[in-house]
Formats: C-alpha cells, sequence, structure tokens
C-alpha cells in the first residue's frame, strides 16, 4: 500500500538526513548529543512537541522519561536554561541506560549556553559536559559495563544535566564507583587538565617551582594538590577579597607551598620569596590579560607558560624581552582536545584517570570545595556560577 511505502521511503530518508547530520558535525568537530537509537537528544526534543511521535523511542528501559536542563537559543543562562521532561529511547545493543548522579556547572558550561566556546552543539541542546552517573541498564552487546558501574563522559557535549540518559557505550568511561561522589563528578576536566598541564610541558622534579593565578580555581586546587603530591612547589596567585586569610589557610591545608595576591606579583617582596625557592619552570595561566604578563615576568629562563582559560577576557601581553632574553615558551592547553587526539589510545585516558583516583584513594586529591545543590535549584546554581569570588563549585546533585 501507498500509506507504508511512504512511511518506509520517509523512514530511509530521515535515517539518511541523521547520518548526514552527524557526519557533518562530526567533520567539523562540533558534537551532536548522540544516543544510542541513531536519534540525537536533538531530535528527541523535538519529537517531544509531536505527541503523536513521542513515545515512538519510548520505551522498554526502566525509565522512560528525564528531566534535563535545555536551552533552545544562547543568550544569559538564567534567562534561556529551563528544566524540561524529556523521553528516553530503548536501550540499544550497544548503550548503556544511566542515572546521572551529580554534574559541576564549570566555566565551560556557561559559554556553550552563551554561545562563546569553541565547539556548540545543535540546539535544543541539554547542559553540562561534566559529572558522574551509575550505569542501570546495560545493551546486549555491551562488553565492558555493568549495571552499578560509575561512568564519566568521554569527550565534552554530552548534556549531563539530567537525571538519567541512554548513551553509547562508547562515549563513556567507568571510574571505580568507591570514590567520594564530588570527585567522580569533576574529574574528567578539571583534574584532567591539571595532570596534563604539570606533565606535558616541562620536565618537573620535585623542588621545581610551578607559578599559576586563579590559583582557587577546580583548575588550580587540582595543580596544588597534585603537584604537592609529587614534591613541587607551588606558588598561587589570587584575586583579593575580605576573606583572603581564610582562601590562604584553605590552599596550604591542600599542599599550597606560597598564596600570594595579584600585586603582590608586581611587588619587591616577591624577591624575597625567591630566595628560598626556585624561579619557576612553568607558570599555569587561567586569566589572561595583566595577569599573565606578570606571572610571565618570574618564570626562569627558558620555561614554559601555559594558558589554558582566560577568565578576565582579556588578551595577554608578552614583554619582548621575554621571547628574546629569556626564550620563555608561550602555549596553550586544551584537555578536549588533548582527549580528541589519544580518542583511539584507550591506554592513554584509562591511565590518567588511574593515576588521579589512586591520589584520590591516598587522599592527596579531594574535590574542589563544592554547593551541592539539587536540580530544581538550577536557576540559584548558575547564578552563584557566574559570580565573582564564590569559591564553591556548583554541583547539581539529582
Ligand atoms: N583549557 C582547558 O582544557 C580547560 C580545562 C578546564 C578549565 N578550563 C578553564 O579554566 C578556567 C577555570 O575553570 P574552573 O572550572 O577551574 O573555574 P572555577 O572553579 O569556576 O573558578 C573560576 C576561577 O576564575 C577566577 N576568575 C573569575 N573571573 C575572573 C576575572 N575576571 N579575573 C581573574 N580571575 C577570575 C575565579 O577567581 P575569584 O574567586 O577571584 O572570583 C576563580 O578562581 C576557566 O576559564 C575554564 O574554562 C580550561
Amino acid at each position: 500500500p501507498v500509506g507504508i511505502q511512504t512511511g518506509v521511503v520517509l523512514f530511509w530518508f530521515k535515517m539518511k538526513v541523521s547520518r548526514i547530520l552527524w557526519l557533518l558535525c562530526k567533520k567539523s568537530g562540533v558534537r551532536t548529543q548522540t544516543v544510542c537509537t541513531g536519534v540525537s537528544t536533538n531530535q528527541q526534543h523535538k519529537q517531544l512537541s509531536s505527541t503523536s511521535a513521542v513515545y515512538r523511542y519510548s520505551t522498554t528501559s526502566s525509565i522512560s522519561h528525564c528531566t534535563a536542563l535545555i536551552y533552545r537559543k544562547h543568550g544569559d543562562p538564567a534567562q534561556v536554561v529551563q528544566s524540561e521532561s524529556m523521553n528516553l529511547p530503548n536501550v540499544g545493543a550497544k548503550c548503556v541506560l544511566v542515572k546521572i548522579l551529580a554534574a559541576p556547572i564549570n566555566p565551560s558550561d556557561i559559554n556553550m549556553i552563551q554561545g562563546t566556546y569553541a565547539i556548540l552543539p545543535d540546539l535544543p541542546a541539554v547542559g553540562g559536559n561534566e559529572g558522574v552517573a551509575q550505569v542501570l541498564e546495560v545493551g546486549s552487546q555491551v562488553k565492558a559495563l555493568k549495571p552499578g558501574d560509575w561512568v564519566i563522559p568521554r569527550d565534552a557535549g554530552l548534556g549531563t544535566w539530567r537525571t538519567a540518559a541512554v548513551l553509547a557505550e562508547e562515549d563513556v568511561i567507568s571510574l571505580p564507583n568507591d570514590i567520594p561522589l564530588l570527585s567522580a563528578a569533576t574529574l574528567g576536566v578539571n583534574p584532567c587538565t591539571a595532570l596534563r598541564m604539570l606533565t606535558d610541558f616541562e620536565d618537573l622534579k620535585p623542588g621545581d617551582t610551578v607559578i599559576q593565578n586563579a590559583a582557587n580555581s577546580a583548575v588550580g586546587q587540582a595543580v596544588i594538590q597534585i603537584a604537592a603530591a609529587k614534591g613541587i612547589q607551588t606558588i598561587n596567585v589570587v584575586r583579593d577579597r575580605p576573606d583572603f586569610t581564610t582562601l590562604i589557610d584553605r590552599l596550604k591545608a591542600m599542599g599550597a607551598s606560597h598564596v600570594i595576591k595579584e600585586e603582590t606579583l608586581r611587588r619587591p617582596e616577591l624577591k624575597e620569596l625567591f630566595k628560598s625557592c626556585p624561579r619557576p619552570k612553568l607558570a599555569l595561566n587561567g586569566v589572561g590579560g595583566k595577569s599573565a604578563t606578570e606571572l610571565l615576568r618570574h618564570v626562569q629562563v627558558g620555561g614554559s607558560i601555559v594558558t589554558y582559560g582566560g577568565m578576565a577576557k582579556q588578551p595577554i601581553t608578552v614583554p619582548v624581552s621575554a621571547l628574546i632574553f629569556k626564550n620563555i615558551k608561550v602555549q596553550g592547553f586544551w584537555v578536549t582536545q588533548w582527549k580528541r587526539n589519544h580518542s583511539q589510545d584507550e591506554g592513554a585516558l584509562r591511565s590518567m584517570l588511574d593515576e588521579l583516583c589512586s591520589l584520590i584513594c591516598q587522599g592527596k586529591l579531594t574535590a574542589p570545595a563544592c554547593s551541592e545543590v539539587g536540580l530544581q535549584d538550577f536557576g540559584t546554581a548558575l547564578d552563584k556560577a557566574m559570580q565573582p569570588f564564590t569559591s564553591a563549585k556548583q554541583v547539581l546533585v539529582m
């Protein structure tokens, strides 16, 4: 009958369009929030508005819907992010059904919603790039995961701000489920960034020094702890604030060797400090602007400055003398690119996570200071995540 033929043609056409879109996204480096049926999360959102289509992909799995924080256009997160119910697809053969347990709000999540980040998912999209989930169900061909396992995303753009998801097995990687929940939820981005930057740019030995700004950021806190575990000294630069002494105490308790204010970088007292510790081989810059230039001035001859963030939204001025007379290497790092470069090398990501989990188990690496917030209070959490001087990572707990 004509109706069936039309249906078959339409279905074939839909599959082709979806494949072409997927290939285009893959080629451009933009991620579609894929799920296992081959139907993207974006397509699922579109199905939500069509009642007849809603139940086509739901479901024989134990959970048929989830609550998700979705944005349909770019803009101020407070204005564009809303909580919506989303139906879940069947758990395909190579897929897993997961319950998201906790997911942080990172600056890159905010930038993605604002539309200013280097990679942007198709809209509408579920917010969140990081988080830990528990496997509830696995498809018939899933080999490496079982119910109860904890998993984190392998790449950016998964859309973690939701209560549950059906994901391709290959999009996630397992973690031990006996580490603290907040450590697991915040492991995949910031500690990985800290470890790579301390490993891949300079050959740091015990006793060497690293200087960093935004030292109270999640990346900064991981740098302090991983460096301390390796016997590397850290000079930690933070912005002045009313509770500066409390912050010094907190960072020193984590293993910070020195904690100074931004303005101290320009003062003679820093020369005093370099009488007791060597000049840094490595500077880590998460701020940009003047702060980065000031860090650079203190790096030893032949050392490196690695930029991983630009919180001040200001370009960096590199003094000519730093290049000519000190031969400072000026470089950048992006953990997303590192993960993509190593996506065919299963051992690289696994051994990095193992090293970090081992530090966690030894009590040498704790989660950054966090505020746990229920998913329903996401508005407050987004607001706090964008305020200065909060000194606490907002983590959505589902
Ligand atoms: N390249 C990569 O692979 C990579 C990976 C992870 C993170 N990042 C980037 O690293 C940065 C930190 O991320 P996070 O998750 O660790 O941050 P976070 O925990 O949310 O902390 C934000 C930090 O930025 C500081 N800050 C905010 N606005 C500032 C300004 N105008 N001037 C100076 N400092 C400012 C804050 O200092 P106050 O307490 O003084 O407000 C705080 O230290 C972000 O830019 C993020 O996108 C990059």
